[in-house]
């Protein structure tokens, strides 16, 4: 069944741990916390600390993603904080199975984020390697952005070349993720539906989650 990974980033930053909280009480799978650098992307966000402060607020996995140029000097710092999966973008990485050997060496779940226009060639020679595959379906920055459309082949193709090798790698969809698309994400063959502002953007935020998990759960 999938599953859906509230982003902190559309929370409320002056609470963010009742935010991580009411998400794991709402049946959230896992916490998705961005880290932003002002190089590869053009906006800030949060570091380590902020990762090892949630740590002992949730139970929920922490799914840190590192939208940083040099992500390998910062692994073992998100390690160290308590980061349990730790995903990194290829365009940023040149030595792309050094660094996800290094997550794995530190005991962390290793994923692949690509941009949305970043061909999946790209990962051919590593995918058996990964522990997950994240595809962006908005530009990596901000949330509450709109979903790219012609993503929906790439969610495809990646399902099907997984499913040809007899690979069994989630494949987590982070961008534009709201009610509306999620059940065709799921057809797809989106595994982890992020959801920042479609949770956290909206009037009633259990609520908006609680409405998701149930179409998840409806979808299979
Ligand atoms: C965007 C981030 C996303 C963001 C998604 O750069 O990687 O995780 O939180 O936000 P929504 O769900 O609002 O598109
Ligand atoms: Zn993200």
């Amino acid at each position: 069944m999938g599953q859906i990974a509230p982003s902190i980033l559309s929370a409320d930053f002056t609470k963010i741990a009742e935010a991580v909280q009411m998400a794991e009480d709402a049946g959230g799978d896992v916490i998705h916390i961005d880290i932003m650098d002002g190089h590869f992307v053009p906006n800030l966000t949060f570091g380590p600390q902020l990762v090892s402060s949630l740590r002992n607020k949730t139970s929920l996995p922490l799914d840190v993603h590192l939208m940083i140029d040099n992500p390998r000097s910062f692994i073992p710092l998100f390690a160290e904080a308590g980061a349990d999966w730790i995903s990194i973008h290829v365009e940023a990485s040149v030595h792309l199975h050094k660094d996800i050997t290094l997550i794995k060496e530190n005991g962390k779940k290793a994923g692949l984020a690509l941009n949305p226009a970043t061909p999946l060639l790209l990962i051919e020679e590593i995918l058996e390697e990964l522990d997950f595959v994240l595809l962006m379906t908005v530009n990596p920055g901000w949330g509450g952005q709109e979903f790219i459309e012609s993503c929906h082949s790439k969610i495809s193709n990646l399902k099907k070349w997984i499913r040809d090798q007899k690979l069994q790698i989630p494949i987590e969809i982070d961008g534009g993720v709201n009610l509306s698309n999620m059940e065709e994400l799921i057809k797809d063959g989106a595994d982890i539906l992020v959801a920042g502002s479609a949770v956290f953007g909206e009037k009633n935020p259990r609520e908006a989650l609680t409405k998701m998990k149930g179409l998840v759960r409806k979808t299979g």
